[in-house]
């Protein structure tokens, strides 16, 4: 068994906090080990939580959509949350949930080794990035630890807001060539327009 797997396994049964109580399933996440994009959500919503799987419901439909629009299918890059297991009634994760779960998204980085990061949402923002704003930062591109880091606005918003969904597509055209850049250099040896912020991811 792989690491990931070995990973997700513990995951699947982790009794860190109270969520697991609540849970039908743990959602550790899915998509090839060695993924060149790693999107990384808030929670597992209703369907997530019955299903085990991330982004399977309506904002998941919307995900897809915004993948086939650059060419890319949900087998091909990797997808996982913040926290693993579902908040009653889809409330935002806590503080204390968050840190309980952390260790999982951080070990999940060190071994998919991604090249670039888009974070969905606003508090998938701020565990990347605590203290900026989504409505400043989204489209943004960072480096942190040598990862490119590009946070978008969640896709559930776009069904929500109607007017989310235009800036939600124009942010995620600028991932190819984000994950171009990455192909060709390390964001160290690199300079994108602007140069991006160097943040500490551990
Ligand atoms: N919203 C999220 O943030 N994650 C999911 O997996 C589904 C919906």
């Amino acid at each position: 068994m792989s690491d990931l797997q070995e990973l997700h396994q513990r995951i699947a049964s982790c009794p860190d906090c109270d969520l697991c109580r609540t849970r039908t399933n743990a959602v550790p996440g899915e998509g090839p080990p060695d993924a060149e994009i790693l999107f990384v959500g808030e929670g597992p919503g209703f369907y997530e939580d019955q299903q085990s799987r991330p982004f399977v419901g309506p904002a998941g439909k919307f995900l897809e959509e915004l993948l086939a629009s650059i060419g890319l299918r949900r087998d091909q890059v990797f997808i996982t949350n913040i926290v693993k297991c579902r908040p009653p009634n889809n409330r935002d994760p806590l503080p204390g949930e968050i840190e309980a779960c952390q260790k999982y998204l951080k070990r999940q980085i060190e071994l998919i080794r991604p090249k670039v990061i888009v974070s969905l949402g606003r508090h998938s923002l701020a565990w990347f990035s605590p203290g900026d704003k989504i409505s400043r930062a989204h489209g943004q591109v960072k480096v942190m630890d040598g990862i490119y880091f590009i946070p978008i606005y969640h896709p559930a918003a776009a069904l929500h807001a109607g007017n989310m969904r235009k800036v939600i597509e124009e942010d995620f055209k600028k991932i190819p060539a984000v994950l171009d850049r990455a192909r060709e250099a390390p964001p160290e040896q690199t300079a994108l327009e602007p140069e991006p912020e160097q943040m500490r991811l551990f």
